[in-house]
């Protein structure tokens, strides 16, 4: 609870720090900046809506900000309450509204209603010592749990009234059942509120608002017996400053381009809003009838020597190659977008400042020198919650072929190319090859192009005689797949650091073909779909010229 949290402030050793603020944003801020308590500042909420801060505003008004802070953060909130909107009847209903809401407490002056910001010259009317009494005592009575705080706070040096009147006041107030007292001065120094202090004989705790005499240190009012400081309207001021600022150079300047770099970036204005946390609680609860599918492509590692395209690839990663005018990878991704697959997650190492794309969140391999295309999958593996895609980025495919996948009701399902031919590979040529547990049936005509096989074994390292498919790069995992995915990576990482692991010569160059060998070796069932046409590897400058020439 709020309440128990303030109190314990209250109770333990040291200054309580809390600061001004207005609204869930400004609330955010204090919190992130360390301080202990926020301060629902009647004249940062009263300046936030360009008004005076002289009960313009009605309570429904401040409460509702009130709320909207302590809903932003997870310190305590006091509410500044002016003279508790009214006489006492109002102040009981404001007690139990604030109490409600889950503020921690609520503090009251003792002026008359309607009253001005104590900074304003003038009209600083002070309400009778019955009338406020009576007030605490409402309020006092009003609240259901016992840790919410009700802090009076004295104007008498405001209004000119003197200490002793401030002194008289602060003390019946305390016997009315305050729980803390507020002195309040205007003085641009300190003097006035160390006298106070110095006289004070700590009956309740005292806290001071220190904007006037602002050169003031939390050291000195510490040592002079103040328990809790409030700053209360350096936030907007800040705030008014800076936006000032800015309009007025991109007005000067024509664009705004010049202030860009002194601004906060949208980056974290996303974090302050809390984007992360919807987007992690969305993989996890927004569900559709049609199951979210993330996309993930490798798309690290260099291939030069490989792909034998030094001229024309060594200037960007492959999956910016560009194909008929439009990259490889934006090929990629209108497939995906038209199969509704919009998160996709690309893996960018070798070149990866040429990978600049909408629609995709681009992840790092840094490594991608020293580790295989599985690692480099992995990269992302944060986000692979649901449903996943996996394709290699070497590859063009269809719509077909996609759709042809996702239709696949099994845990793991990979794509077959049954038009694998030995013949078309030369003896250096190293392509995933795939035994499954019956012979391509490419002589009978069928409907949809397609049938399904269980897998047996996957790798680089079969025979080309003995191999029934070639694997083109193309997976799909269920949830469950997804799971069954990732536990056997983490158990596989841990058993084979450092190790042979499959075709690869230690686990972190494996391929994807070897952890799906370890699945199958584990005991799961891999499946494939046999398709003889709609894919095309850019894996030679002979397949590149097909396009592009
Ligand atoms: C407020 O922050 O609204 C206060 C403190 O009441 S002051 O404006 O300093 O009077
Ligand atoms: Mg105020």
């Amino acid at each position: 609870m709020k309440t128990t949290k303030l109190r314990s402030l209250f109770n333990r050793r040291g200054l309580i720090e809390i600061v001004g603020a207005h609204d869930g944003l400004s609330a955010k801020l204090v919190e992130r900046n360390g301080f202990d308590g926020i301060w629902a500042s009647s004249l940062e909420i009263s300046t936030s809506y360009a008004v005076p801060d002289a009960n313009i505003l009605t309570m429904s008004q401040y409460l509702e900000r009130a709320c909207e802070m302590n809903d932003a953060v997870s310190i305590p909130v006091i509410a500044d309450c002016d003279t508790g909107y009214g006489n006492s009847n109002n102040v009981v209903h404001m007690v139990k509204k604030y109490e409600t809401a889950g503020i921690a407490g609520v503090c009251i002056e003792d002026k008359q209603f309607p009253k001005v910001n104590s900074y304003i010259p003038g009209r600083q009317e002070l309400a009778s010592i019955p009338e406020f009494v009576g007030k605490i005592m409402a309020a006092k009575n009003a609240q259901e749990n016992q840790d919410f705080m009700v802090i009076a706070r004295v104007e008498a040096l405001i209004a000119g009234w003197g200490m002793e009147e401030a002194l008289k006041r602060a003390h019946t107030y305390i016997d009315a059942g305050a729980d803390a007292i507020l002195i309040h001065s205007k003085s641009s120094e300190p003097n006035e509120i160390f006298d106070f202090a110095r006289r004070w004989q700590n009956r309740v705790p005292l806290i001071v608002v220190p904007t006037t005499y602002c050169k003031v240190t939390s050291k000195e009012l510490e040592d002079i017996g103040v328990k809790m400081v409030i700053y209360a309207n350096q936030g907007i001021r800040a705030a008014i400053r800076a936006m000032e600022g800015v309009f007025d150079e991109i007005k000067r300047t024509g664009t705004v381009g010049s202030v860009e770099e002194k601004i906060t970036s949208m980056k974290q204005v996303f974090e302050l809003q809390g984007m992360p946390q919807m987007k992690k609680a969305e993989r996890v609860y927004l569900r559709a009838e049609k199951e979210k599918v993330a996309a993930f492509i490798p798309a690290a590692g260099d291939h030069i020597e490989e792909y034998s395209m030094k001229d024309v690839s060594s200037e960007i990663p492959i999956a910016m190659l560009d194909i008929n005018g439009r990259p490889l990878l934006k090929r990629q991704l209108e497939v995906f977008n038209k199969a509704g697959i919009s998160e996709i997650c690309v893996i960018g190492g070798y070149k990866k400042e040429k990978i600049d794309m909408d629609g995709i969140k681009l992840i790092s391999n840094p490594d991608y020198k020293t580790t295989g295309i599985l690692n480099s999958v992995m990269r992302a593996s944060e986000y692979m919650t649901g449903k996943t895609f996996i394709a290699y980025s070497d590859i063009l495919f269809d719509y077909f072929i996609l759709d042809q996948l996702l239709q696949s009701k099994e845990d793991i399902t990979i794509l077959l190319d049954s038009t694998f031919d030995s013949k078309n590979y030369g003896p250096k040529k190293r392509v995933d090859l795939v035994i499954s547990d019956s012979k391509p049936i490419n002589t009978r005509r069928r409907l949809r192009g397609s049938s399904t096989k269980e897998i047996k074994k996957i790798g680089l390292d079969i025979e080309l005689k003995k191999a029934h498919y070639e694997f083109p790069g193309l997976m799909l995992l269920s949830s469950r797949g997804t799971e069954i995915f990732k536990d056997i990576y983490s158990r596989s990482a841990h058993d084979y650091r450092g190790k042979p692991f499959h075709s690869a010569p230690i686990f972190e160059k494996a391929n994807l073909s070897d952890l799906i060998q370890e699945i199958i070796n584990c005991g799961h069932k891999v499946n494939g779909i046999e398709i003889n046409s709609g894919w095309l590897e850019i894996h030679s400058f002979e397949d590149y010229k097909l396009f592009a020439y």
